[in-house]
Formats: structure tokens, C-alpha cells, sequence
């Protein structure tokens, strides 16, 4: 049945990643897809997931079925996490979590969810937005739109023709934003912008969809959350997409949550109720593993403080990275100012490379950076960080 049919495109970030691996030159670097990597290249299990695995290995009696919506405790967890632990929303019984396979389990859970009771909604996303949102949103049978983000003159967000897009999607329109750390261009929107932007969901009577993939990435793990409890605080329908698989390193265990937040307890109940016939068709229940080690973690004061030190320590990794990329190519005497790249936040820098440029860099240096000129700052280290800056240098100047 398939010798007729044309094969798929390669994914834009996973597909790099694939190439790469194929790639024989010893000075490649994968500057593609969203993965940490310390000083010497390496994804490590962060120590205070090591060490919860290892009193879970001892502890666990079954490997028994979770619930349809994951394990309670994990989605306590998840909601201290995304809202503050005395917060409203956790103690009236209007947030419903479920633990889901990663972001983007999800994102796909609450797209399905969506598309079950508002079919003619359109999602508007923001342009750019992270390559794989578009493909989740309309595999679940929705129109997509985009609204202006990006300024590519100022590197910043262009506030104005954001809110003015967003002051006209019609209500029971679905809106998605990044949190913090936007993927790929790393511009937030100020405390007061945010404020701006939920006045106009009250408004308006769109649905926020809020995607959370960095949480503590930007200003750290509790002051990242300040977007989701100002629309927690609007009383608004809304969704939080949570993943672990950068503030905990669980790419593999695919640990996320979706969080459906309701005017009141009982719609979250009807919400949470039809999310799991969602789930139950889809994947039936969601894997253990991931959820347990984030509970061992947080459940436990010293692993809980030694988390957010990890945290911390690969935010200020990134950041040197970023200096380090800044300097290296003012040193190499390019042209271009790339000073911005030190204001951007979260793993990402918006190199604002071409894509030929980024073509070139692929096929002649073996460096791998998203199409659009995304780079994984947190790919770079000091072993490869003059061979990239070489590289792009020659690439600017050819
Ligand atoms: C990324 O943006 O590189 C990550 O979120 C990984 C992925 O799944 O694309």
C-alpha cells in the first residue's frame, strides 16, 4: 500500500537531530532541537531525579495501571507548581490536572478536548511560534491562525499589532502563548503587556491555551509562573500545558500536564471528566515513571532545593554560552550586531541567520541549527564554541 506514496517531510527540530547522528564529521554540533547539554556536551539525569529513582526503585511494589489522569499527588504537585502553593485556584477545586506523555501529550489532550466542543474555533498562534504547535493543532481538525509577534528590527515583541490582533479574535477563538522562554525567538512580554493581553481574553472571550515548557528558565521557577496567575486571577476558562523535560531533564519519560482551569469546582469536574474519555481513547492512561521521580523530588526539602540549584546552575550556563557566542563573533570582527542574543531568554537564541546561511552552516561546518535561525545556546560549549563562531563568521562573510 505504500509504494505509491510520497514519504514525509523530516520533523524541522527532531528530523535535525536524526541527520546529525548520520553526520561523519568529528566537529559536528547539534544545535537543533531543545536539549540540555553541560560543559562537556552531555544530557546528564540531574542529581536530585538520580537520586529519587533510586529510593523509587527500592520503594516500588507494582507496576499497576495509573489512573486515566495520572497519580493525584503528581497533580497536586503540578499545580503548586503552576499557580503558587496558596493559591486560589488549587484550594476552590476549579483547576483540573492530568499527567499526560510530555508538553506536547498535553497539548495534543487539550487540543482534542477543544476541538470536541468548539469544532468551528480557529487557534491563533504566535508568529513565529515553536515548529511543532501548528502540526498539534491541526492533526486535532483546527483552522490555525497566527497573530504578529516577532519585530525582527527591534528583536523584540511587537506589543501593538499583538494586541490589536488579539482585540479582534472573535470569542470561543483559541489562543496559544508561551509562558516564558518564547520557543523560538526567547521575547517575553513585560508583567504589564500580560496584563494587557488578559483584560483582552476577559474582554474578548477567547481561550488562553498557555503553553509552559521553561518553567524557571526565565526569572526562575516561581517568578515564571506570574502570566498563569494573572489569568488565574481573571477567573477565565483556561489550559496550561506543563513540561518536565527541561526544568527536570525527563525528555525520555515524556512528563508533562494539562491543566484545565474553570470559573468553578464543578465545571473543572465536567472538563476533567471529559478529558479522560479524551485520554482513555488516545493513549488510555499515561506512563509512571517521570511523574514518581518529580514527586520524590519535590516531596523531599533537600532534594526539592538541590532541583532548584540545577535549575539555576543550567540557566547560568546558558547565559555564559550567550556571552560567550556575543563575543566570539564581535572578536571575529563580523559586522552584524549580535548583542541581543544576551537579552534573549530561556535555551534558545533567534540568531536571525538566514536560512541559507544556516543551510550553508549545515552542509559545510556540520553545525545543525533550526531552519528560521534558531540556536540551542544550550548546545554550545567551550569546546565548540570557537569552532561556531569560525563558522558563522565565514558564513556572514561568503
Ligand atoms: C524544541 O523546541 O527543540 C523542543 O521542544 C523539542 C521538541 O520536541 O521539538
Amino acid at each position: 500500500m505504500w509504494k505509491s506514496v510520497e514519504a514525509a517531510p523530516a520533523d524541522a527540530i527532531l528530523g535535525l537531530t536524526e541527520a546529525f547522528k548520520k553526520d561523519s564529521n568529528p566537529g559536528k554540533v547539534n544545535l537543533g532541537v531543545g536539549v540540555y547539554k553541560d560543559g562537556d556536551g552531555r544530557t546528564p539525569v540531574l542529581e536530585c531525579i538520580k537520586a529519587a529513582e533510586r529510593k523509587l526503585v527500592e520503594a516500588e511494589d507494582s507496576k499497576g495501571y495509573l489512573p486515566i489522569s495520572g497519580s493525584p499527588a503528581y497533580a497536586a504537585h503540578v499545580q503548586k507548581l503552576i499557580f503558587g502553593a496558596g493559591s486560589e485556584s488549587i484550594a476552590s477545586g476549579r483547576a483540573a490536572t492530568l499527567h499526560t506523555p510530555g508538553g506536547t501529550g498535553a497539548l495534543r489532550v487539550g487540543a482534542d478536548l477543544l476541538r470536541q466542543f468548539k469544532p468551528e474555533a480557529k487557534v491563533w498562534m504566535s508568529a513565529p511560534t515553536w515548529a511543532n504547535h501548528k502540526g498539534i493543532f491541526a492533526a486535532a481538525g483546527f483552522a490555525i491562525g497566527d497573530y504578529p509577534y516577532y519585530d525582527a528590527a527591534t528583536k523584540g515583541v511587537d506589543f501593538g499589532a499583538m494586541l490589536a490582533a488579539l482585540e479582534k479574535v472573535p470569542a470561543g477563538d483559541i489562543v496559544l502563548m508561551h509562558v516564558c522562554c518564547h520557543n523560538p525567538t526567547g521575547a517575553d512580554l513585560s508583567p504589564e503587556q500580560w496584563d494587557r493581553v488578559v483584560a483582552a481574553a476577559s474582554a474578548k472571550g477567547w481561550i488562553p491555551f498557555l503553553d509552559f515548557a521553561y518553567q524557571g528558565f526565565g526569572d526562575g521557577i516561581d517568578a515564571d509562573r506570574l502570566p498563569v496567575e494573572k489569568f488565574a486571577a481573571a477567573g477565565l476558562d483556561f489550559h496550561v500545558a506543563s513540561s518536565f523535560s527541561k526544568n527536570f531533564g525527563l525528555y525520555n519519560e515524556r512528563t508533562g500536564a494539562l491543566t484545565i482551569v474553570c470559573p468553578t469546582a464543578a465545571e473543572a469536574d465536567v472538563a476533567m471528566s471529559h478529558a479522560k474519555v479524551t485520554v482513555r481513547v488516545n493513549y488510555s492512561n499515561p506512563p509512571a515513571h517521570g511523574g514518581l521521580a518529580v514527586c520524590g523530588v519535590l516531596d523531599d526539602a533537600v532534594l526539592r532545593k538541590q532541583w532548584i540549584g540545577e535549575v539555576a546552575a543550567m540557566c547560568d550556563r546558558i547565559k555564559a554560552m550567550r556571552g560567550a557566542l556575543v563575543d566570539g563573533l564581535a572578536a571575529r570582527g563580523v559586522a552584524q550586531d549580535f548583542s541581543f542574543i544576551k537579552a534573549q531568554r530561556g535555551m534558545f537564541s533567534f540568531s536571525g541567520l538566514s536560512d541559507p546561511a544556516v543551510a550553508w552552516l549545515r552542509e559545510n561546518k556540520a553545525i545543525y541549527i533550526v531552519k528560521g535561525g534558531r540556536i540551542n545556546v544550550a548546545g554550545l560549549t567551550t569546546g565548540n564554541i570557537d569552532y561556531v563562531c569560525d563558522a558563522i563568521a565565514e558564513a556572514l562573510k561568503g
